[in-house]
């Protein structure tokens, strides 16, 4: 056993002891209650296609890059993949029920480009059109409202094939896909996201190759950027104009930077790395083009990639933000990192303790969430924000039937109290989803990291409530 494991068995055993009472004493504390965030606030879960549907090549699915990438050897640390994930495919109606009976209002899933198109483009396979057809009518049957991602990372292999994002093709070939979606879905549907988290799809995509499709390099990196931006306004305007009442918006991963310390050499290093994490998507897409202030390379874009007319259409005005946080990021210059000359110092280093390190290797930093929600809502322009993630994964067990995640409830408490400190200032944060509501495939890291409400034991495919969950259901049901 590991110092890290020995400090969470404490934790558990600790926790254990005290089952159930800390669930109530949270909100008796003082700290904060549902009502503090107002009548209006929005409180969801969210998940992604890939991450919990399975059902990979059911009912007409065409492959996706995620399914081409994890059937290689090598790409997935744990060798698993996909395939089954949570099996939602064919539990959706048990799992809307369970979500509904934890109090969330609205569920956020994505929508599998290649089940809608198993090409990416041509003709459209109406089972895959109709199994999103039963989530949705499910949902609102038990009163969730679905918001609906049109892009979580699985991008059809048959586009793929044909270049992927850096292939400026690929503003047609999403234009075709979320005009086919909307139609759809939008007499239902009023809440759509356009991208999830583009920067991270294409850096570890497309840049570092962590990720499906596995590519690498500035060569690849700059164009994918580029496209997924132009893509990201175009999504938008075509939720506009053929949902009305939409409410429309388009998520980002955002991270507090702080410097290493206070010389000149870790602020502008710390500078870079904020331009890359927090503005690259953001800015265009308010009007500011891309920040090549702070970071030259992305000349490139404005000079190479973009045709005339881009840099307009790179803006719109969405209706709402979403912001998807989980850490902040202490950064130091670095001459190993090329392009960026900058490197981030990771928790272990600077001895953060063990039990405020996740699963991931990310520091727990619950006030990194109010500092970053001040730092875009500066921004003119921003008049809505949802957190639409945000989330843990810690060494969970199965012991007696519960699984007592103390860690993960301390977690949420903290982070929420710092959204609540945030919008009490002025910041216009509207709503906040939880990843995730079921454990999940979680990318190149397979099934270890659990990040759910709800523990999945995969090889039954039973769901258990952990303390995280039941405590969003003293929260949201009081
Ligand atoms: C992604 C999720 C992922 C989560 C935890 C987010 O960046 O949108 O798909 O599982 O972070 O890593």
């Amino acid at each position: 056993m590991n110092r890290r494991q020995a400090i969470r068995n404490t934790a558990a055993l600790a926790g254990a002891a005290m089952m159930p009472a800390p669930l109530f004493r949270l909100f008796d504390n003082g700290i904060f209650t549902k009502k503090d965030f107002g009548e209006k606030f929005i409180w969801g879960t969210a998940t992604a296609s890939y991450q919990i549907e399975g059902a990979w090549q059911e009912d007409g699915k065409g492959p996706s890059i995620w399914d081409t990438f994890s059937h290689q050897k090598g790409h997935i640390k744990t060798g698993e993949n996909g395939d089954v994930a949570c099996d939602f495919y064919h539990r959706y109606a048990s799992d809307l029920e369970l979500h509904k009976s934890l109090h969330f209002d609205a569920f956020r899933f994505s929508l599998a480009w290649a089940r809608l198109l198993p090409n990416g483009i041509g003709t459209p396979n109406q089972k895959g059109i109709d199994f999103y057809n039963r989530v949705i009518d499910k949902s609102l049957e038990l009163g969730i409202q679905p918001w609906v991602t049109l892009y979580h990372w699985d991008l059809p292999q048959a586009l793929e094939d044909k270049g992927g994002w850096p292939n400026r093709d690929i503003i047609g070939w999403f234009s075709e896909y979320v005009d086919l979606a909307t139609k759809s879905y939008g007499d239902r549907v009023k809440n759509w996201m356009v991208l999830n988290e583009p920067f991270a799809f294409t850096g570890l995509g497309y840049m570092l190759g962590w990720h499906a499709p596995g590519r690498k390099g500035l060569k690849n990196f700059l164009p994918a950027v580029h496209h997924a931006a132009m893509c990201q306004a175009e999504g938008g305007r075509i939720i506009r104009s053929n949902v009305p009442e939409a409410n429309v918006g388009t998520t980002f991963s955002v991270s507090y930077v702080e410097p290493k310390n206070e010389k000149p050499k870790s602020q502008k290093a710390a500078a870079r790395f904020d331009a890359l994490l927090n503005r690259l998507y953001i800015e265009p897409m308010l009007g500011m083009g891309y920040p090549t202030d702070t970071l030259p390379f992305l000349k490139k874009i404005e000079e190479k990639i973009a045709q005339p007319g881009d840099m307009e259409r790179l803006a719109f005005d969405f209706d709402f933000i979403g912001l998807q946080n989980y850490f902040r990021l202490v950064a130091k210059r670095s001459l190993t990192v090329p392009v960026l000359w900058a490197n981030e110092v990771s928790p272990e280093k600077r001895d953060v303790p063990e039990d405020r390190i996740t699963e991931m290797g990310w520091e727990v930093t619950p006030e990194g969430m109010y500092h970053i929600l001040k730092q875009i809502a500066a921004y003119p322009g921003i008049n809505k924000i949802h957190v639409t993630e945000n989330g843990a994964a810690f060494a969970d067990s199965l012991e007696n039937g519960g699984v007592n995640d103390t860690l993960r409830v301390k977690f949420y408490k903290d982070y929420l109290a710092n959204v609540l400190r945030a919008k009490r200032e002025g910041v216009p944060v509207e709503g906040y989803f939880c990843w995730s509501f079921l454990d999940n495939f979680e990318w190149q890291e397979g099934y270890r990291p659990r990040f759910g409400l709800v523990y999945v034991d995969y090889a039954t495919q039973q769901r258990v409530v952990k303390g995280s969950g039941a405590w969003f259901r003293e929260l949201l049901g009081a």
